[in-house]
């Protein structure tokens, strides 16, 4: 089918046209995005790896190991097409912080290939207890009939421990926060500020704790600058020169010598 019509069609069946924003603010949102990332960059921030090191070095070493595993098992990945970015490089954060946490459930914004699906699953598995539950808005160019290959890494194996839902966060967020409390969360999905702000709120609205709560592209606007959460401390991370953004909430920190 025509591309441009498999967009129209998507866009149509799930309700999200924020894409047009991309469409029509391109050159500003560029020029955005470049003194963004400067901003985010020169902040100060914590070394994933030596801060991993200081909490518990037997986990650091785990997590050495699973990162040699998941490069391995990418590298042979027989990926289907699925557009845009094949993944992220903090993987072994997010299985070094399941792993440490051991979160009853976890909850993720944003799959595509499932890097980050795959590793959350990896420490799950490995912490024998817990859950990933995770939405993603299938991209708005691919046919209905590539969809199963969202999240594709994940293997049968993990299948018992995941729940995968496809819609766009504004549409499926409420409903997953209104019947789950999480302990961690990742939000990698939308790159507007409103729709990271709506991951955030929503989940604060109906969480019953305080989850530690990591956020990838942080550097797309200025939003992690703007952003005010009460009682939660901003922390940037660092790993493999790629930044990302934890709230933690401040009775939290001295435990995570923050
Ligand atoms: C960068 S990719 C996620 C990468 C993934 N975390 C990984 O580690 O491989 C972003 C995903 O979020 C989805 N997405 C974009 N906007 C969304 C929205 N409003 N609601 C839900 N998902 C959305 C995209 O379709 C895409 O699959």
């Amino acid at each position: 089918m025509n591309k441009k019509i498999t967009i129209i069609l998507n866009s149509l069946k799930f309700q999200s046209f924020s894409f047009l924003k991309y469409v029509f603010f391109k050159k500003k949102r560029k020029r955005i995005k470049r003194h963004a990332t400067d901003y985010f960059y020169n902040l100060p921030c914590i070394d994933f790896d030596n801060w991993a090191k200081e909490i518990d070095i037997n986990l650091f070493n785990e997590m050495q190991k699973f990162q040699v595993h998941f490069q391995e098992y990418e590298t042979n990945f027989n990926f289907t097409y699925l557009g845009g970015a094949r993944g992220l490089n903090q993987y072994g954060a997010l299985y070094f912080l399941t792993r440490l946490i051991k979160p009853q459930n976890t909850l993720e914004t944003g799959v595509a290939n499932g890097f980050s699906s795959y590793s959350f699953l990896s420490a799950i598995e490995k912490n024998n207890f817990g859950r990933l539950i995770s939405n993603d808005l299938p991209p708005l160019d691919i046919e209905k009939k590539n969809w199963k290959y969202i999240g594709q890494m994940v293997p049968k194996k993990f299948h018992n421990i995941w729940t995968l839902h496809l819609g766009s966060d504004r549409k499926n967020l409420n409903s997953i926060c209104k019947e789950n409390t999480f302990d961690l969360a990742h939000f990698d999905s939308d790159k507007l500020s409103s729709g990271k702000m709506y991951c955030i709120n929503t989940l604060l609205k109906y969480n019953k704790t305080s989850p530690i709560i990591l956020i990838d592209n942080c550097a797309d606007d200025f939003f992690w600058k703007n952003l005010i959460i009460k009682s939660y401390k901003k922390v940037v991370f660092d790993q493999n020169t790629k930044r990302f953004g934890i709230l933690i909430h401040k009775d939290d920190i001295t435990n995570f010598q923050l």
